[in-house]
């Protein structure tokens, strides 16, 4: 809590030098500690001037830093940062009990990163930023299956906060840029067997931030969020926020987030082909609208309207 802390009173205090003393009267802590969290926050690559007078903060990290992301939330936020696991998703299901609430697990890299129907996800270290969210099923029960959609419609604001780019939504799971993905989403429930419901809901997110070392086949269909440089901390931060609040949304039954869905989709009055996991079958049509609770209507060459609520879509040439 310090470290985020006091990178909130060096950035209020800008160019003026802050002195130890104010920070540790401040905060409460001793000057030893002061000097501890300083030294702590300049090895996370902050840069931080000392001198006599005090501390200023030339520069934020670089580096994926929880500090510099919990520095910019007014929430808690129990974050899990690792540099190499098999996947964030994975590793939140399987360490559920020990986390604390409301968690975000982050890795720079996954050795087995997953998409959806079981598909590898490719997580890179260098290539993008792999998290999954890991949230308490309060009251949205009647309302869960809206969870993928509502944090695309979070990455979509937050991107257009932090980076200004008008990202569009591939129902239901993919985030594009122009006419490249540059971001997945996989949500997943953890089940409590003692009351047959979903305790837990964990929504991992994959962000490319950039696809030097994407595998050649990806390379011509995905590309990076942004062109320009990423401050990665402050995208993270930003993306926690949304969800936050739009789950706050979501539990008290308010799915106004799904015009914003709609309007960012990047399939609504296009021609597309439907794959449909149950049956396999190919459906091809019109995309008309995205329903209330999520689901897909489309309307097939013969005319006749049907609705879907899990599927893929390709979109086809018109
Ligand atoms: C997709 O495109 O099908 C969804 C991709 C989701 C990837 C993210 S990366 C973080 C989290 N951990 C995983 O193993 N998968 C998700």
């Amino acid at each position: 809590m310090s470290k985020e802390s006091i990178i909130r009173l060096l950035e209020k205090s800008g160019d003026k030098a802050l002195s130890g003393q104010k920070i540790a009267t401040h905060l409460g802590i001793s000057r030893n500690a002061v000097w501890k969290n300083i030294n702590s926050l300049k090895a996370d690559g902050f840069e931080i001037e000392s001198s006599k007078q005090g501390y200023i903060l030339r520069n934020q990290t670089k580096e994926v830093s929880a500090a510099a992301i919990k520095s910019r939330l007014d929430f808690p936020l129990h974050i899990y940062l690792h540099q190499s696991i098999d996947s964030t998703n994975t590793y939140a299901i399987s360490n559920i009990s020990s986390l604390h609430m409301p968690a975000l697990i982050i890795a720079l890299e996954q050795t087995a990163g997953r998409g959806r129907l079981n598909k590898a996800f490719s997580s890179e270290k260098g290539d993008g930023i792999y998290m999954s969210f890991v949230l308490e099923n309060n009251a949205i029960s009647k309302n869960i299956h809206l969870v993928t959609a509502m944090s695309a419609v979070a990455i979509v604001r937050a991107s257009k906060k932090v980076l200004n780019e008008d990202l569009k939504i591939k129902w239901v799971n993919d985030i594009f840029r122009g006419t490249s993905k540059v971001c997945g989403i996989l949500t997943e429930g953890i089940t409590n067997f003692e009351t047959a419901s979903i305790s837990h809901i964990v929504i991992g997110i994959g962000i490319n931030t950039d696809t030097k070392k994407l595998p050649e086949e990806l390379r011509e269909i995905a590309s990076s969020i942004s062109d320009t440089p990423i401050d990665i901390n402050c995208l993270i931060a930003e993306i926690s926020k949304e969800i936050h609040s739009l789950y706050r949304e979501l539990s008290d039954g308010n799915i106004s987030f799904l015009e914003d869905y709609r309007r960012h989709s990047m399939i609504l009055g296009r021609n597309i082909a439907f794959k449909h996991f149950g049956e396999g079958n190919v459906h091809r049509g019109l995309a008309m609208s995205i329903e209330d609770d999520g689901s897909l209507t489309l309307k097939k060459e013969n005319g006749e309207l049907v609705n879907f609520i899990s599927g893929e879509v390709s979109i086809l040439v018109n």
